[in-house]
């Protein structure tokens, strides 16, 4: 008996991996997904995603901006500071992710490939060259700098528009890592004696 009802797109068994596969995106950067179950507008999301992608785009930027410190750094303290720069790298690693996952939990698109975040970022960009430690600590406290100015903004905002999922994410696991980080590096910035405490008349407090 003939076979009806034959499929005309049956595919071809074969071992051979399809590759080269091209087809056009199925969501543009910038746009959210217009309905998710988290009682948040869609305005609300857009614009929490967009200044998310700033702060990702800051936080890979001072990511990476620790690696080449780690890599990069000389000096009778080189010991010290490739593991603390290598330390906080992998903290900001843990930063990024968190980030990007709440844009996308948002319905956005979180920034992901270098050039994309060297044209969004805020941070100056750094020389390819090496620094003295110093210049290097300083290039990474102004880095953090921009994210805990713009930690402190978006906070606020998403508060404002009663986006609470956003706003404790950026506090707990964004603001206080790097107001920590900073810590961390500014302490090395501090003129004081190794040895031979200084002469009381070349003490200033303050
Ligand atoms: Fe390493």
């Amino acid at each position: 008996m003939p076979r009806t009802n034959v499929s005309t797109t049956h595919t071809t068994i074969s071992a051979q991996p399809r590759t080269h596969q091209h087809a056009s995106e199925i969501q543009q950067y910038g746009t959210v997904t217009p309905m998710l179950p988290l009682e948040l507008e869609e305005p609300v999301r857009l614009e929490m995603t967009e200044q998310l992608n700033l702060l990702l785009a800051d936080t890979m930027t001072l990511r990476d901006l620790y690696k080449k410190s780690h890599w990069q750094v000389a000096g009778p303290t080189f010991y010290q500071l490739h593991l603390l720069f290598d330390k906080h790298y992998e903290e900001q690693v843990e930063i990024v992710d968190e980030l990007a996952e709440r844009i996308q939990t948002l319905g956005g698109i979180a920034l992901a490939m270098a050039a994309d975040v060297a044209e969004t970022t805020r941070i100056p960009r750094a020389p390819r060259g090496r620094e003295e430690a110093p210049v290097q600590i300083s290039r990474l406290i102004d880095a953090h700098q921009v994210v805990i100015r713009h930690c402190r903004q978006l906070a606020r905002r998403a508060s404002a528009l009663g986006d609470d999922g956003t706003n404790d994410m950026v506090v707990s696991d964004v603001l206080r890592p790097n107001e920590l980080q900073s810590w961390f590096l500014t302490e090395h910035l501090v003129e004081v004696p190794l040895v031979h405490a200084a002469e009381p008349s070349v003490r200033k407090a303050g």
